[in-house]
């Protein structure tokens, strides 16, 4: 295992906590993947111990070597995959859900968390950091609590949801809240780490990527190993575009999956650089003031550009965005189903939508969609949509018979 520059080709041994080349390129995290089958990785599920009963620890082969004892495990993963036909007639083609909002903290972060946290227990960190629109940090404070290392976390001042902020808080971390949005607050916790030494664990570290590789491994396995045509997942700093890229060029190396599924990234209107130079054939890329009411993709300067676009280019890809009507839209199908989702997770559905209407993704393709966060991390973005904009106002009712036969005859 060692850390190699996806820019100049440099490497660096596996204990460095650096996050960048000192030519300024992204590091990638390489393995020497021993022999693995599918048969291996399907004898392990629902098994009960240590680190294996994970969702990102039983493809271990696939991940950072460490000794049991460093690894930080909650465990993750081990999410559901749903299909729902209302779904899929919404977004005009064959759709499957990975929940990832049903980890530990209720987001696809801690599946990195758990690699990048372990990373700094094994290499003695005293002191972990992110900076975070709400699902990192509460991640971050969790797994950092978990291995007893103290963490401080770096919040755009207003910009995320009560929910997110009051978990954050509960897993007693130290919170710094920026007076300026997520990408000021990202310049703020590399500052701090590269000044004090502080242990980075945004997905500018390549270890944190490796863990969120698990979730394509994991959902190939529920979908028996049948490649799907299309992934179609939400971007923000790109760091789950990057993870996927390198997970399915892992797999068909490995020889788990003969071919790659087509990846394409979804962003809000609103914040959406990475469609922008997409739309210049990656000619042009400049950072974008961000905003959109999916406030976890709120990010107008994504650290992992370089390695998505990778992504994009290695499975013959794309990119597309959607508006905060199209984006609340599909939220709203998913949760009716009974699903449920936070708003950016909703990009995605929102996005196959789009490339089914646009005749990029063909009716009748399988697709594949990433849930990333918990409807119950933005319960205010819920309530606006539903009460204040779609009129579902819950009933008051007196406690008495006569109201109650009101209030219920206008169901019947
Ligand atoms: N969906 C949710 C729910 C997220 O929280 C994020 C990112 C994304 C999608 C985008 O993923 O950054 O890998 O492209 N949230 C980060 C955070 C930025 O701080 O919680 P990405």
């Amino acid at each position: 295992m060692k850390l190699r520059c996806i820019e100049c080709g440099r490497e660096y041994p596996p204990e460095d906590t650096r996050t960048g080349c000192d030519c300024g390129g992204l590091l990638e995290v390489e393995l020497e993947i021993p022999p693995v089958s599918r048969e291996m990785f399907d004898a392990r599920l629902g098994m009960l111990d240590h680190p294996l009963r994970s969702g990102v620890w039983r493809y271990r082969e696939l991940m950072p070597a460490f000794p049991d004892d460093a690894i930080v495990s909650k465990p993750e993963g081990n999410t559901n995959l749903y299909h729902d036909q209302r779904l899929s007639d919404f977004a005009g083609t064959e759709v499957w859900f990975k929940h990832e909002g049903e980890n530990p903290t209720g987001s696809f972060k801690d599946r990195g968390m758990t690699v990048g946290v372990s990373h700094a227990r094994w290499t003695g960190a005293t002191m972990v950091a992110c900076a975070s629109t709400g699902n990192t940090s509460a991640s971050v404070a969790a797994y950092a609590a978990t291995a007893g290392i103290p963490s401080v976390v770096f919040i755009p001042e207003g910009k995320i949801s009560a929910a997110k902020l009051g978990q954050t808080i509960a897993y007693g971390t130290t919170i710094i809240q920026v007076r300026g949005d997520f990408d000021a607050a990202m310049r703020m916790v590399r500052e701090a780490t590269s000044r004090y030494g502080i242990y980075l664990l945004n997905s500018l570290n390549p270890f944190r990527l490796e863990g969120q590789k698990s979730i394509v491994l994991e959902s190939l396995q529920q979908l028996r190993w049948q490649v799907p045509d299309w992934i179609v997942i939400p971007g923000g700093n790109l760091g789950n575009t990057s993870a996927l890229g390198k997970a399915l060029r892992e797999a068909v190396a490995a020889g788990l999956i003969d071919e790659m599924p087509r990846i394409a990234v979804s962003q809000a209107a609103g914040a959406a650089p990475f469609y922008r130079a997409w739309q210049t054939g990656f000619e042009a890329y400049e950072p974008v003031a961000a905003e959109t009411i999916a406030s976890a993709i709120r990010i107008g300067d994504p650290v992992n550009y370089t390695k998505a676009r990778r992504a994009i280019l290695d499975t013959e890809g794309t990119v597309t965005a959607v508006d905060d009507d199209a984006i609340m839209a599909a939220k709203a199908m998913v949760d009716r189903v009974g699903i449920g989702c936070e708003p950016a997770s909703a990009a995605g559905l929102a996005g196959i939508r789009r490339l089914v209407t646009e005749g990029v993704i063909q009716p009748g393709e399988r697709v594949l969609t990433y849930l990333t966060g918990h409807l119950l991390k933005d319960t205010e973005a819920s309530a606006d949509y539903y009460i204040t904009r779609g009129g579902a106002y819950p009933t008051v009712i007196d406690p008495t018979l006569e109201a109650l036969d009101r209030a219920i005859a206008d169901l019947l």
